[in-house]
């Protein structure tokens, strides 16, 4: 079977200044990786970079889903074939319900996909069957998209909204920062019942604590643009125990 993720060589500026520096990395159908490394190490940039913001220039190397040229796609067609990502800052749209964004995303994948739109009740009933799990107040899908909501209620939405996507490929973005315990573990919770066979992720994290709840299969150190090691769920304890010196000063 074909790689789910297949990064080689990949090397990306922003606005001129070299970022990514020889990224390889393979994440395999249904695996959990988890990437940790020091601030600055480009962790968020690689998942821009997945996404396809724009002002991210690819200078070399390639980034294959499924055996597909990633980089050759639209950003709603990345997203139609099943990439997720949860940023570290979600947005905040004043002016557009929750439930609206999700319904309107819901059938934008759908239509891309060449599916019929579901219908409103349907849809409803899933989002508040979702919500629940998460410990989401159904009053709060009325409410502008994350507008004045705590930085647990946004991780939880973004829960929600890659539950009801049902994506192949979940990046999330140091899901852990702003969380305070219970939280952490709601959404955490939220992420283990969405781990299947059929869905990967890539755990984006500075620290261990994420990792106690979301247990990854594999752990990649990035520093400065590069994974510069791989190992398994030990590597992150020893990186608690460690730090991130080690590595700054073989990037330096
Ligand atoms: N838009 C930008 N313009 C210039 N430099 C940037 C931009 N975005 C990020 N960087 C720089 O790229 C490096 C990696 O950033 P980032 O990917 O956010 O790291 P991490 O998520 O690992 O903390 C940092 O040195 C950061 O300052
Ligand atoms: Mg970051």
């Amino acid at each position: 079977m074909k790689p789910l993720l297949e990064i080689k060589n990949l090397h990306v500026e922003v606005g001129g200044k070299k970022i990514l520096n020889g990224l390889d990395l393979v994440v395999d159908q249904g695996g959990v990786h988890a990437i940790m490394g020091p601030n600055g190490a480009g962790k968020s940039t690689l998942s821009y970079v997945l996404a396809g913001k724009p002002g991210y220039d690819v200078t070399d190397g390639e980034v294959l889903f499924e055996g597909d040229n990633m980089m050759a796609m639209e950003p709603d067609e990345r997203a139609a074939r099943g990439l997720f990502l949860a940023f570290q800052y979600p947005l905040e749209i004043p002016g557009v319900a929750t439930l609206t964004f999700l319904r309107t995303a819901f059938n934008a994948q759908r239509k891309k996909r060449g599916q019929e739109e579901m219908s409103v009740p349907d849809l409803m009933k899933r989002v508040r069957d979702i919500a629940a799990t998460l410990d989401i107040n159904p009053e709060m899908l009325r409410r502008p998209l994350n507008v004045g909501f705590s930085g647990g209620e946004k991780k939880r939405n973004e829960t929600l909204q890659m539950a009801l996507l049902e994506p192949r490929l979940c990046v999330l973005d140091e899901t852990d920062s702003g969380l305070d315990i219970d939280a952490l573990k709601v959404v955490s919770d939220g992420v283990n019942r969405l781990r299947s066979p059929k869905r990967a992720f890539i755990v984006i994290t500075h620290y261990q604590r994420l990792l106690n709840h979301i247990v990854p299969d594999v752990v990649h150190v990035l520093s400065a643009g590069r994974v510069v090691r791989t190992g398994g769920k030990e590597l992150a304890l020893e990186l608690e125990a460690t730090g991130y010196a080690q590595y700054q000063s073989e990037a330096a």
